[in-house]
This record gives structure tokens, sequence and C-alpha cells, in this order.
């Protein structure tokens, strides 16, 4: 029986209190990537994921005040970080009309919020103007919290910082989740929590170093521990295998090396590829050269190999729960996509629980055309990795237990 370190996700949300009336300080995560030379958004995913919990509220008959960051402008006050843009985007999805503060908590922002009615919706400038809201600073959060009677916490993307907005407001407001965020833990929390095993856990991506928390824990708990994108290469010289130009973190390949002991002790499969696409040149134009075991010292590996995508995909298919984070290559570049490709294709033919962790991994399934055909794709980048390392979160355990 594997080991698991029990974290509480059982949360209250806002199904289980009476919203009616009450004006909601509703936290989301509005940090959405805008094209610089346009000025428009370029992806509104994290937009349309806060309508449910918005449309909840309006139609309980609360006054909604939402909230966020955009970017991290340092408690400067950037004009190309306002989150004017995302109101006017808000107001189109709802089909209802976005008041845009010009400020936090300032004269406009208290006005504003002091004479909205149930239905409405009020959007705050962006939080992270004052520096005062990294900082966790009591005084901002309760400026916040005296705007409102209730705060929702919708924002999974920032639920690893301790942030005025994310974490310290609780402190002065009942505080719950919003719709959102209940489905990333409800869904993300039984995969860590009870998974239905076998729990296969792919981890990609090019640094060691990014994942470090989140391959010890996993080898803790899930059955297979799938390697690969350019952490690969790490692990392969760590085996003693011969990796040419590859990506490689020396200063990790002890802890590589402690981690497949960690694997042999725990009765962890650790699966890592057996052959590797590789090139000349780290470039869109070069040219794969399938290679199997160590390479040589002409070559770097820039995606695996069939070998391993048939490896990979059988224990796919055997998984009660998948959950995926770091692409298998670089997938950006067409001729080294079919990695990451033939996984997220095994996983949406899979009949497993599958959960693909935020940031790259969810923006190749997405781009790949495979994100419907997944049980759930996180909204959280740093927040999801932090999640699956197993740690309480400030956003998280401020909330009230169910
Ligand atoms: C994200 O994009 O992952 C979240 O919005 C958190 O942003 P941050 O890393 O700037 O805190």
């Amino acid at each position: 029986m594997k080991g698991v370190k029990f974290v509480n996700y059982k949360k209250k949300t806002v199904r289980d209190i009476d919203v009616k009336g009450k004006k909601v300080l509703l936290r989301c995560d509005f940090n959405i990537p805008m094209n610089g030379k346009t000025g428009e958004i370029a992806d509104d995913k994290r937009i349309s994921s806060a309508l449910p919990t918005i449309h909840y509220l309006i139609e309980e008959g609360a006054a909604v005040i939402a909230c966020s960051h955009m970017g991290r402008p340092k408690g400067e006050w950037k004009p190309e970080l306002s989150l004017a843009p995302v109101a006017r985007h808000l107001s189109a999805l709802l089909k209802r009309p976005v008041e845009m503060a010009r400020d936090v908590i300032g004269e406009d922002a208290k006005s504003k919020a002091a004479a909205l009615k149930p239905g409405e919706v009020l959007l705050l400038e962006n939080l992270r103007y004052h520096p005062e809201e990294e900082q966790n600073d009591p005084a901002f959060a309760k400026a916040l919290a005296d705007m409102a009677d209730l705060f929702v916490s919708d924002s999974f993307g920032t639920v690893h910082r301790a942030h005025a907005s994310t974490a310290g407001i609780a402190q002065y407001l009942p505080a719950v989740a919003g719709l959102l965020l209940e489905k990333e833990l409800s869904v993300m929390g039984k995969a860590l929590n009870a998974p239905h095993r076998p729990l296969v856990a792919i981890l990609g991506g090019s640094k060691v170093s990014d994942k470090i928390g989140v391959i010890n824990h996993l080898l803790d708990i899930a059955d297979t521990v799938i390697i690969g994108g350019g952490m690969t290469y790490t692990f392969m010289k760590a085996m003693g295998q011969s990796i040419g130009k590859s990506l490689c973190e020396e200063d990790k390949l002890d802890y590589a090396r402690d981690m497949i002991s960690k694997a042999r002790d725990k009765g962890t499969q650790l699966l890592i590829p057996l052959d590797n696409l590789a090139a000349t040149e780290f470039s869109p134009d070069a040219v794969p050269i399938p290679v199997e075991g160590g390479m040589d010292d002409a070559l770097m590996g820039l995606d695996i190999g069939q070998k391993t995508i048939a490896l990979f995909s059988e224990a796919i298919r055997h998984a009660g729960t998948v959950i995926w984070n770091g692409p298998m290559g670089v997938f950006e570049f067409p001729q080294f996509a079919e990695g990451t490709r033939a996984i997220a294709r095994a996983m949406a033919e899979s009949n497993a629980i599958t959960i693909v962790g935020g940031g790259d991994s969810a923006a190749a399934v997405e781009q790949l055309g495979f994100a419907d055909r997944m049980t759930h794709i996180s909204t959280g980048g740093g927040a999801s990795l932090e999640f699956l390392e197993g740690l309480e979160l400030p956003g998280i355990a401020c909330l009230m237990d169910r």
C-alpha cells in the first residue's frame, strides 16, 4: 500500500453558505496572456473559467466585487497591466455590464463597491499595483475586506501565494471556495489523497530543479512515475549513460540518483526513456535523428523516441489515474512534438481519470487538440506544481473546512 500524506482539501464552497444580498469579494486569476503588439487578450481561458462562479453568485442574489492581479508590476502603476481589457471581455462573456474601478482600495473602488446592487459586477484594478498585496499586509487585506461581506476564492493559480487577497483576507471575512477552485480541489485532491489506482504520474519539462519536490512526493504516492522532456538527460547521465550535448543539470545528478534509489526502496516503477529523437542543433529546422540508449557528443536529445512512446502509452493504458505535468520534448518544433502528442493521445484514449497540470502541458494539450478529452486541465501553473508536491497551500488552508 502506497503512503499518502493527507492534506485537507474539503473546504466549504459558495454552495454551502447563503450569499443572497451579500457583497462578495471574488478573487479570480485573471493573469492572462496579452498580445504585446495589439494589446488584445491572447487566451481568455482563465476569464471563461471564472464564469460559473460569477453566474452562480449573481443568480443567488449576491453583488460581485471581482479582483485579480495581472503580471508582476511590483507595486508600480503600470498602465499596460491594467485589468480594464479583462472587464470589457468579462462583460461580453457575461452579457451584462461589468463596472471597472479606477483603483484597488481607493475612493473610486470603495464608492463603486458601496453602490453595488445584487446581480451587479465590479472589477477592481490590478491588486499588485499595491506592494502591500504581495507583502500580505494586514491593513491592505482589511481594506479589501471592508468592501464586502464574504470572501470567495476562485483563483487556483494563486493558492500557493500567501498574499493579502489570497490568504490574509480570510482573517477578516468568512472565506469559501468558488466553483472553479472546488473542481480543482476535488479532482486533483482526490488524485493525491485517494487515487483510483494504478496512479501514473508523468513529469516532463526541461529542468529537474523545477520539479524536485514533485518527483519526490509522487515517488511516495504514485505506482508509476514517468520521466520525459529535458529532465530525461540528467536522469540518463545519473544512470551512467552518455547524453552528448543534451540539457543536463550537473548539480542535480546526485538528486536524480537519490530519486532512482528512492523508487527502488518504495517499490515505485520509475520509467525513463529508452530511446530519443536527437539533433545536432537546437533549431526549428533541426533534422530529427532517432537514437537508442546513449548519445554521441555531437547530439542533443529533443524528444522521446518510438519505443519510449510505446512504453509510456502502455503504462497510461493500464492506469486508473494519470497526472501529467510538463511536455515530453520541444513540442514548439513540429518534428519534435510527437512524444508530447502521443502522450496526450494515450491519455485522451484511456479510461483513466486524466489530469493535466497547468502551464506548458496545458498549452500543449490545447494546441494539439486533446483538451476536451481530458478529465481536468488545471488553471494553475506554479500552483499545480506546489499542489502536486503535497504541500499545504496558504490559499487553500485559509478557507473554512467543510
Ligand atoms: C500564474 O500565472 O501562475 C498565476 O497567476 C500566479 O502568478 P505569479 O507567479 O506571478 O504569482
